[in-house]
């Protein structure tokens, strides 16, 4: 399928400000990405896929200030808890760093004194607001006011959600200070502008938004009307404020005492410095062989930018950023790729700062599939940036009919009869399966095609389309009838055997959007995992595949109900009737679910033990662990047979493990919890148990009353702690 020689990739997506966690709306995004970069893999490329927080900015300083604590723990927090939100929906970022971090301080002012040096930054002192309540000036944010451009009421003082407009802050009408309420004054100070009307700038934009595979047309569309002047010569681009008063919590600029750069300045840059952070980590080598710098990678012709936003940053990305880049003598990206806004049962869009309706995290801890999500939101998705509606019905029905109902239901079907009469082995095809499989692989071009220009919703169609050919084939050979008949074992097994050579490619198909499905389905084919490549093979006669298990339930519309419950009423939903879909299918490792007070009252379901003194505590050893292996015990439904690393060796020095049998396996499934940490008792006496021996045990949450609150959560520590680090 691919035949080039590998390309190299640098991939974003739009860095989440660190003063809250990832709503939906960040979750599309990254899915879309992942997706993305899942399939440029497929295709041979190399790939480096970073993300960062967009750790700076007035709004983060004050609510660490309200908080406490200083910005950098405020933001550190949040880091701390992005783990389970890409792990749940098997987002694969190969970094994630921080805007805060000294590469993104060194290149920052690296890319300012090269703009400076270009003589494209100036000084002016202008007026700009400022509370007289809260003595201090007003960032955009704590501006609100109505929108100068299409007079929407209560829009931020840098943007206008409703119609993507970008403006100064004095240009908003009506404002007031969001921080107290006060009509904010004027107060002079000097600030620093990126020249963007310098005739250097209109030019090199004009080239670079107009160049070909840049930007999607109907974004180039927008753009224009931001290039455009009026009769008067007003409009058109302006000098761009790039510094804050402190107090801000920022990069300083160079040789400007009290000055910072504005959060966007130092924001884009953080997508660098993320990459740099990867690469001094030596990330690229051990991922790909990489040998080269940062500084050699970026700066090599060959190596291709990408950026996936979100259409209301689209003025930063597609003007300013490249900007920026190329005139401090880098790199310009290859192609900005903005998406539209999620809407969740045709409800509100979901914006940053309100991002309500569908909690990413509540949808793990009812133990809804990630992949279902995954296949969804792929599945309307078209490589445009229109908007896209969550609807629950469709949901379901995408879900249960097309992916469950389509695709996991030929291997369903197929499976069993190769296991159970051929023992597992593959048999030849005859003309009709040939012909079959040959139009599924002939397909692989044009679905790759789909992939690449990111209109998955076309590729997904596509898949369904070639499912319901095999359904057909399925219907017309009944293998449940030939399993009945005398002397039909030939064609048997060659029907069945068809039907999972078409399943292994519809997989193939689906990799990029649902990559631990289709995982599973590589281990039960026996295959080496696939690429686009792989499309043109058959698996040969006398192949043997191991024992099909299920792949995927269908949604329940009980767990679509529950996850847009408020609150209260998804508890008492969940802990009345709901124990299968939050215990009996996988939940998130890390997702919490919410528990009831027992009818006592008492806190968790049970009365508190007796007191005890430190020095009772203090009998109890608890380390950190690190999970290093995971595995599934056969003949139990509740156990997991954990290996644990918790710093010890043996007499020879060499690392030594632990064997662990923990009851949690109504939870979790092997693979999420291997490379995380936990808790355990490490002084526990061994206990002889009919699977062996466990030497020790692993700390987990549960509920008293277990029947109405289901589910046991394992503890992980916070990031910082290594195996073997006592818990005091
Ligand atoms: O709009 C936002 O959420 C910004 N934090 C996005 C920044 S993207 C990049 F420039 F860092
Ligand atoms: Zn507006």
């Amino acid at each position: 399928m691919n035949h080039t020689a590998p390309r190299r990739l640098f991939v974003t997506t739009a860095l989440p400000y660190a003063n809250g966690n990832f709503h939906i709306g960040h979750i599309m995004e990254y899915i879309q990405a992942d997706t993305w970069v899942r399939f440029q893999r497929m295709q041979g490329h190399e790939v480096h896929f970073v993300g960062a927080d967009d750790a700076h900015g007035a709004p983060i300083m004050i609510a660490a200030e309200k908080a406490g604590i200083t910005p950098q723990q405020f933001v550190a927090n949040i880091a701390a808890g992005r783990k389970p939100y890409l792990d749940g929906f098997h987002i694969a970022f190969d970094n994630w760093h921080s805007t805060d971090g000294p590469e993104n301080h060194q290149l920052a002012q690296d890319i300012y004194r090269a703009l400076k040096a270009n003589g494209l930054i100036t000084t002016k002192t202008i007026e700009q607001f400022f509370d007289p309540e809260k003595q201090m000036f007003l960032p955009d944010r704590f501006i609100k006011g109505t929108c100068p451009k299409c007079n929407a009421k209560d829009q931020y003082g840098d943007s206008c959600e409703s119609c993507g407009a970008v403006y100064a802050p004095t240009e908003l009408k009506d404002p007031y200070s969001a921080l107290s309420g006060a009509t904010p004054v004027m107060k002079q100070s000097e600030h620093h502008f990126f020249a963007l009307s310098d005739p250097r700038c209109a030019e090199f934009l004009q080239t670079w938004t107009h160049a070909d595979g840049h930007l999607q047309p109907e974004v180039l569309n927008k753009i224009k009307e931001w290039f455009a002047k009026d009769a008067e010569g007003n409009g058109g681009l302006g000098d761009w404020d790039i510094s804050r008063d402190a107090p801000y919590f920022g990069i300083e600029i160079p040789d400007a005492p009290g000055k910072y750069f504005y959060v966007w300045l130092d924001a884009p840059i953080g997508y660098l410095a993320s990459l740099k952070n990867y690469f001094d980590k030596g990330g690229p080598k051990a991922a790909c062989g990489e040998t080269r710098s940062y500084d050699e990678f970026v700066a090599d012709p060959a190596t291709e930018q990408y950026h996936f936003i979100g259409k209301d940053i689209t003025y930063f990305h597609t003007l300013f950023w490249p900007a920026m880049l190329h005139f401090s003598g880098r790199k310009t990206p290859n192609a900005v790729f903005v998406h539209g806004f999620l809407t969740v049962n045709n409800g509100e869009k979901m914006s940053k700062s309100r991002g309500t309706g569908l909690d990413p995290l509540k949808y793990l801890s009812l133990g809804m599939n990630p992949e279902w999500l995954r296949y969804y939101i792929a599945a309307k998705l078209n490589g445009k940036n229109e908007d896209v509606d969550f609807n629950s019905a469709d949901f379901m029905a995408r879900v249960n009919a097309d992916l469950v109902g389509k695709f996991i239901n030929i291997a369903s079907r197929s499976a069993g009869f190769i296991s159970k009469r051929f023992g597992g082995q593959l048999g030849a095809m005859s003309a009709d399966g040939q012909a079959l499989v040959a139009t599924l692989a002939a397909e692989g071009t044009a679905i790759a095609a789909c992939y690449d220009s990111r209109d998955y919703a076309r590729a997904l169609r596509e898949v369904m389309l070639l499912a319901d050919k095999v359904n057909a084939y399925v219907d017309q050979n009944k293998p449940w009838e030939l399993a009945k008949k005398e002397g039909m074992d030939a064609r048997l097994q060659d029907v069945c055997t068809t039907c999972l050579q078409a399943f292994r490619l519809l997989s193939l198909y689906l990799k990029p959007v649902l990559p631990a499905l289709v995982a599973r389905v590589e281990g039960f084919l026996a295959v080496t995992p696939m690429t686009f490549a792989d499309a043109a093979a058959t698996l040969a006669a006398g192949h043997v595949i191991g024992n099909y298990e299920h792949l995927m339930q269908r949604v329940d519309i009980k767990q679509l109900d529950a996850l847009f419950e408020a609150p209260a009423q998804a508890e008492q939903a969940t802990a009345a009737t709901d124990t299968k879909a939050a215990s009996k299918q996988k939940a998130n490792p890390a997702a919490a679910q919410p528990a009831t007070a027992s009818a006592d009252g008492q806190p968790g379901g049970e009365a508190l033990a007796p007191t005890i003194g430190i020095d009772d505590f203090a009998k109890v050893d608890l380390r950190i662990a690190k999970i290093v292996n995971c595995e599934a015990v056969e003949g139990s439904t509740k156990l997991l047979r954990l290996t644990l690393d918790v710093g010890e060796t043996d007499e020879t020095g060499q690392p030594k493990t632990r064997n662990v049998f923990s009851g949690i396996a109504s939870m979790y499934q092997p693979e999420q919890l291997v490379g995380l940490l936990t808790v355990m008792v490490a002084n526990l006496a061994p206990r002889k148990m009919k699977f062996g021996i466990s030497e020790g045990m692993v700390l987990a949450a549960s509920h008293g009353d277990e029947k109405a609150n289901p589910g046991i959560f394992v503890l992980t520590p916070w990031p910082g702690a290594t195996p073997g680090m006592r818990i005091h």
